[in-house]
């Protein structure tokens, strides 16, 4: 039976494109709209980066690429046996440049990844409001939706761009190879493969690169 992997059309897919090619494994065109796609021998779906985590644990996929900073949003019960070591960024905490610490006791941050957020704060002994956006959450604080944001840096550039900068950061992050664990179990020889597969081409010379992305 054919393994199935799910992947995200965002920021990891060139990474993971030029993984799969670097093991000699298949890999289908990204261009097109389809987004269930079977290949030689392996079937791809390409869902929102949220989702990836969903579909693996779910066993609808029996496998995936997922950055570090998703699975810590998603959490799920996972196998994560590779560290990909492509898709490096951090996980910041960010707010308007030259800006103060908010003079509240609450801080309202916005981000994508609100469960990181809130428990940040809440370790920190802060008291936060977190307001859930699914994107573009640079322009919150400008606008006076939040006092700042948690979010992805990789570049800088959409902080920068957006007149904010960050203060702390949070957690970093990298591509993460995760199995469903029954997969692994079920189909311990294809599955073995793959992981064995992966894990090689992942540490392929051309892939330790710089930390180009250890970015901002
Ligand atoms: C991510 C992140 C930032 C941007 C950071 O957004 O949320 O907006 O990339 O990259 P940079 O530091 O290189 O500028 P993404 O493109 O994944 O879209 P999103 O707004 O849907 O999160």
């Amino acid at each position: 039976m054919t393994l199935t992997v799910a992947l995200s059309k965002g920021k990891l897919i060139a990474g993971s494109e030029a993984l799969f090619r670097r093991a000699g494994l298949p890999f289908p065109a990204t261009g097109g709209r389809r987004l269930v796609v079977a290949t030689d021998g392996l079937r791809f779906l390409f869902v929102k980066d949220m989702d990836v985590p969903v579909y693996v644990e779910h066993g609808v996929a029996d496998c995936g690429i997922a950055g570090r900073d998703v699975l810590l949003e998603t959490g799920g019960d996972l196998y994560e046996p590779v560290d990909l070591r492509f898709g490096r960024c951090r996980l910041v905490v960010a707010r308007l440049a030259g800006a103060a610490a908010p003079p509240g006791s609450t801080v309202r941050v916005a981000s994508k990844y609100a469960r990181v957020a809130a428990a940040h704060f809440q370790e920190r002994g802060i008291t936060a409001e977190v307001i859930r956006l699914s994107g573009s959450v640079e322009i919150a604080p400008g606008l006076g939706l939040a006092d700042c944001i948690v979010d992805v840096v990789e570049t800088g550039r959409t902080l920068a761009d957006n007149g904010l900068e960050a203060v702390e950061e949070v957690a970093a992050s990298s591509a993460r190879l995760i199995v469903n664990r029954a997969s692994y179990h079920a189909r311990r020889d294809e599955v073995g493969r793959l992981i064995a597969a992966l894990r090689a081409a992942s540490t392929a010379p051309d892939q330790v690169a710089p930390e180009r992305s250890a970015r901002a």
